[in-house]
């Protein structure tokens, strides 16, 4: 944490996670059922394809990329313990967003997982056919967040309100996810805690904003989390290796051009391997899941 973060906060640009710094663009899965996977993630979730192949699809919000789902026909499925997806993080740009999804998913029947006041933030999870987690959540507005004197923001884990949050839905037609919708956070599933913070706050510069037990919640810009790690499931698990299904890659883009070169050059100095192509700086993060950075 930088001495200057807190004060740094009120100019903040704005409350939206992609103005920060840097941002967590877009995750890529392997399923092993493209057509199904994409049917669901547009039904459910209502993500339009941006982008068609054979082997894969680009789904997103109003034009922007979110979510890669490609098949790989020699992919295994991965162990449940296996580091990789916590859960894909969605946001909503307002509650009544929030609320107008939560009805559409009622009213069609999808399960839900959980429900929980973050004080943040307000969020809903589920799982995807193939199980990967999901989360859809909106912000608080950033001056109801309590920033701590010693740096990070509070968050919680309390109930939510479904009920009220439903009651509340606008009686129109539901069409697909909002203009708006980012990837707001992805939370991953790590071997260690000590490797996530070396990796994410150390190498990537992202600030360490809150820790529960066997987790911690990284941003820029004072976010509440761009990047969730915790080990709840997969402490001390190997990297991921071979294909398998699941998160296979995510993508961090950086807004400030200085933080991607400090970051590159941390890669460096830590002898982590790079690739440079079209789509930024490729890479393999500590538990083997693909990252690229670009600015
Ligand atoms: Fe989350």
């Amino acid at each position: 944490m930088h001495a200057d973060a807190k004060t740094a906060t009120p100019d903040a640009p704005s409350g939206r996670p992609v103005l920060m710094p840097s941002y967590v663009e877009k995750a890529h899965l392997v399923v092993e059922d493209l057509p199904m996977m994409a049917a669901w993630y547009e039904k459910a979730l209502g993500l339009s394809p941006i982008e068609t192949g054979a082997s894969g699809v680009i789904l997103g919000v109003a034009g922007t990329p979110l979510l890669t789902l490609e098949t790989d026909g020699a992919a295994r499925r991965q162990p449940r313990t296996a580091p990789g997806l916590f859960h894909n993080a969605f946001l909503v740009p307002s509650r009544a967003e929030l609320s107008r999804w939560l009805a559409h998913v009622a009213n069609s029947r999808v399960p839900l997982t959980g429900a929980s006041d973050h004080l943040v933030s307000e969020a809903i999870y589920l799982d995807d056919p193939e199980g990967n987690g999901i989360e859809v959540y909106r912000d608080r507005d950033r001056d109801e967040w309590e920033f701590l004197p010693e740096g990070g923001v509070k968050m919680a884990t309390l109930p939510l309100d479904l009920q009220a949050l439903y009651d509340e839905a606008p009686q129109e037609r539901w069409g697909g996810m909002a203009e708006g919708t980012a990837l707001g956070h992805i939370h991953l599933q790590v071997s260690n805690i000590p490797e996530a913070d070396a990796f994410f706050r150390d190498v990537l510069g992202l600030d360490v904003m809150a820790r529960y037990p066997g987790a911690t919640f990284f941003a820029s810009g004072q976010y509440h989390h761009h990047v969730g790690a915790n080990v709840w499931n997969s402490r001390n698990q190997p990297k991921r290796s071979g294909a398998m299904t699941g998160l296979s890659g995510y993508r961090i883009r950086f807004n400030d051009r200085a933080a991607l070169d400090t970051a590159l050059a941390a890669l460096d100095r830590q002898a982590i391997a790079t690739t440079r192509g079209g789509e930024g700086v490729s890479l393999t993060d500590p538990w083997g899941i693909g990252l690229t950075l670009s600015a």
